[in-house]
Formats: C-alpha cells, sequence, structure tokens
C-alpha cells in the first residue's frame, strides 16, 4: 500500500510577499496575501509533517504546531531559508521574492522636493536558484506566477531552478493567482508531465500537489 503521509519528513515552505524598503515607511511590493503558502502549511500538517513557513507580511495566522519564521526582505528570507534548508526533505517556494531591491535605504522618510525621483534597483538573491545547486535528494518545488507564455515560462524555470515539479498560475485569470481563495494552476514534473486543474480552492490545490509529492516519494522508495 502507498503511504499517503510524510511522517518524519520536514517540509520547508515560504510565502507571501516580500517588501523591499525605500525608507522607512515605503517598499517596492507584491499583492501577495501569503494564502497559498499558508494552504500548503496546513496541508503539510495533516500529513503529518514538520513544517517550517518562512512569510512575508500577510494578515493571516500561521498553523498552530509548525515553525513560523516572520520575514520582510528577501535577503532576510534567502537568510531563514538558508538556516532551516539543511534539515529540510521537501521545499515548497510559494513566495512572491521581489526580484530587485532599491541599492540604497534612505534612513529618514524621503521629503517631497523634485519633480522627479530616480531609485535605483539592484538584483536581489534567487533563493530557489540557489537551493537548486545543492537540490541532492531533497524534493524541491517552485511555482510559477505568469503572465503570457505559461507552459513556456514555467517549463524553463523548473529546468534553469533544476527543481522537481512546478506549479505554474497564470496571474491575469480571473479567481487565480494573488490574493483570491481560488487558484487554477498546471503542475509540471520533471519528466514533462502537464497536470491542469479547474479552478480550486487553495486549499484544494495544495493537496492535489502534495498528493504528487507522496507520489514522487514512493516512486523513489521502490
Ligand atoms: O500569496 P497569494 O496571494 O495566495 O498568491 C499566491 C502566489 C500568486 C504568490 C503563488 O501562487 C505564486 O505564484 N508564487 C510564486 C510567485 C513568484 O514569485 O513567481 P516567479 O515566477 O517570479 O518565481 C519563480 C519561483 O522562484 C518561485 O517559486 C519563487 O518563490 C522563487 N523565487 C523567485 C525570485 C527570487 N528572487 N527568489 C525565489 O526563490
Amino acid at each position: 500500500m502507498q503511504k499517503r503521509y510524510l511522517e518524519g519528513k520536514t517540509v520547508l515552505i515560504t510565502a507571501g510577499g516580500t517588501r523591499e524598503h525605500i525608507d522607512p515607511i515605503r517598499f517596492i511590493g507584491n499583492p501577495s496575501s501569503g494564502k497559498m503558502g499558508y494552504a500548503l502549511a496546513q496541508s503539510a500538517l495533516n500529513r503529518r509533517a514538520n513544517v517550517i513557513l518562512v512569510s512575508g507580511p500577510t494578515q493571516l495566522k500561521p498553523p498552530k504546531k509548525i515553525r513560523f519564521i516572520s520575514i520582510t526582505s528577501a535577503i532576510d528570507m534567502k537568510k531563514a531559508v538558508d538556516s532551516c534548508y539543511e534539515q529540510s526533505d521537501i521545499v515548497i517556494c510559494a513566495a512572491a521574492v521581489a526580484d530587485y531591491r532599491p541599492e540604497n535605504f534612505i534612513s529618514n522618510k524621503i521629503k517631497k522636493s523634485e519633480e522627479k525621483l530616480t531609485i535605483q534597483l539592484v538584483k536581489n538573491p534567487d533563493i530557489l536558484l540557489e537551493l537548486g545547486k545543492k537540490k541532492g535528494c531533497k524534493i524541491l518545488v517552485g511555482f510559477a506566477a505568469e503572465t503570457k507564455d505559461l507552459l513556456a515560462n514555467a517549463k524553463a524555470k523548473l529546468i534553469e531552478k533544476n527543481l522537481d515539479m512546478i506549479v505554474a498560475n497564470d496571474v491575469t485569470k480571473e479567481g487565480a493567482g494573488f490574493e483570491s481563495d481560488t487558484n487554477i494552476v498546471k503542475i509540471i514534473t520533471r519528466d514533462g508531465e502537464v497536470k491542469s486543474l479547474p479552478l480550486l480552492s487553495k486549499r484544494r490545490v495544495a493537496t492535489k500537489i502534495f498528493d504528487k509529492i507522496v507520489k514522487a516519494i514512493n516512486g523513489l522508495r521502490r
């Protein structure tokens, strides 16, 4: 009989969006609510895994009985994820991480003076890409938030980041992506299989993702 549970496994999940501060009260951010990542954390908990949730600022209450690490920026998230990576068996990156941050942080509120204000941005580290380089036998799952060429872009990320699976969502679709309680995703596995799911609650999407993960683990065990 196949195992449905993840007893003894540690699942590390990233959720929410990062904030890249310009000054103490302004930041570059995105609308991620954390709902997708928190649904994954609950689903992992239901499967009896040890859960570590690294989350950007959200309005959500993390599930009880997990290890919760609250972060603000992409650099903070990378530090937190790196510190937990070794002990993790499965890593799912559902967070919307800012690709760029302001080069300089202005320590006092920027005053309105000039007509134009230029903010120089520098590239943030790609957390998942770096994890992929030291993947070993861990299961690595990414998300792809796309506005065009969903499958091609998601497949390219799966290869580039050395993932086992990528969950692609077209964030322009009604009921998919940021903030909603639902999502419409395609789960793409390393062997090229694409499973297209209809509009489902993020809870159900999380269950489907873990069904795939458990299947992959059972496949490895045989
Ligand atoms: O939080 P919700 O409101 O529920 O919204 C859910 C969601 C839309 C945020 C989620 O479904 C989703 O798509 N998350 C990934 C968003 C994203 O940043 O996608 P991306 O295509 O830019 O990144 C690809 C992957 O690399 C992601 O797993 C991302 O977490 C990771 N990444 C990206 C950039 C970076 N610097 N470091 C990373 O680890």
